[in-house]
């Protein structure tokens, strides 16, 4: 029995009251209810003992006083936390929640094969020495052609079926359109920075053009440029050489041929043996034994003269790809349309 009411009486009640209680089994509902008569009752001990609280000292009255009801507060959660735990531990009925049962599965999303390409490609060119760039999707004649070396009213310039906006000025001429390629952050990076220059640039293209298997309107590009003193040719093909043996793999060999791009000169393709049928001929390649992957060459003198770098002193190279297409041949990809259709039986095999 406790006799005075103390600190230390109460303190010793709720040692023995919690230690007799966590003997109890969680479904022992007897055993609960005959604790809770014991301590906490009309006349359980603690009870009993807090009746005491008229003969306690004034000055050590409320002190006790909150010691007391702290115990018995205690006592009190300790107990209803057993008893809602002896209810659940039997089963739901009808009606309630049962959980038993398993967790709703959350399909875990994943990276757009687009995505994952464009990573893999600046990743290559990032172990090289290259900055990630980007630039805007829609942009100004002037970046996307003027500066780029294509003039005006030069045929060259159907190579690539623009979306024009209605950015129309004095002249009436249409000043912005989707940008159909990322070679104009080429001029926008150089305007505002001197060489040393050494850039990737990821980003979305559009053209106006009918869709089929190997054409969207809108696709993705990585650009590339470096620019400095004594740069040459030497230093594209060791540079995209080492780029097609990551991407497509070590024993790859690389074919550059002459090609026409306005702001490269000499511009070239670069093709790699085709790794399917390691150069013997199949239809990836259409018999040729090579496949074509992107368009590069040594940056025009015209369009470092245009962003203010002196072409007697600068030279650079320059590199374009589609991204999908990459894609398309590294994982053998049949329609260029898959990626942009959101057809998740696709999209879930990357
Ligand atoms: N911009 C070209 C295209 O869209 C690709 C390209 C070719 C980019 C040669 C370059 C380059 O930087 O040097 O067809």
């Amino acid at each position: 029995m406790y006799e005075s009411l103390t600190i230390e009486s109460l303190h010793a009640i709720r040692d023995e009251a919690l230690a007799s209680l966590s003997l109890l089994e969680a479904v022992d509902v007897d055993g609960l209810e005959a604790w809770r008569v014991q301590y906490v009752g009309r006349r359980g001990l603690l009870t009993l003992l807090l009746r005491e609280i008229g003969s306690v000292p004034i000055p050590q009255r409320r002190e006790i006083g909150a010691a007391g009801n702290a115990v018995k507060s205690i006592l009190q959660q300790s107990l209803d936390g057993r008893l809602s735990a002896a209810s659940g531990a039997t089963k739901p009925t009808g009606g309630e929640i049962d959980i038993t049962l398993s967790g709703r599965h959350r399909p875990l999303g994943r990276l757009h094969p687009t995505t994952r390409m464009v990573r893999e490609i600046t990743n290559a060119f990032r172990d090289m020495g290259f900055q990630q760039q980007d630039g805007p999707e829609v942009e100004w004649e002037r970046y996307n052609f003027d500066l780029l070396n294509i003039p005006k009213d030069h045929p060259s310039r159907d190579l690539w079926d623009s979306i024009w906006l209605d950015e129309i000025d004095r002249e009436g001429h249409r000043r912005m359109l989707l940008r159909t390629h990322t070679s104009p952050v080429q001029a926008r990076v150089m305007e505002q920075t001197n060489p040393p220059v050494r850039i990737v640039v990821p980003g979305r293209c559009a053209r106006y053009e009918a869709t089929d298997a190997t054409h969207e309107w809108h696709f993705f590009q990585v650009e590339g440029l470096a620019v400095d003193e004594g740069i040459t040719f030497t230093d594209l093909k060791g540079t995209l050489f080492e780029f097609a043996r990551r991407i497509f793999g070590a024993q790859r060999r690389v074919r550059f041929r002459c090609d026409f791009f306005p702001f490269v000169e000499p511009g070239v393709d670069m093709s790699i043996d085709c790794f399917s049928c390691d150069g013997q001929g199949c239809s990836l390649c259409s018999q040729t034994g090579w496949i074509e992957i992107l368009g590069a060459g040594m940056v025009h003198p015209q369009v470092l003269r245009g962003v203010g770098y002196d072409p007697e002193r600068y030279t650079g190279f320059a590199f374009g790809m589609g991204v999908e297409r990459i894609a398309i041949l590294k994982y053998g990809i049949d329609d260029i349309r898959n990626f942009y259709s959101n057809d998740l039986r696709f999209l879930s095999q990357f």
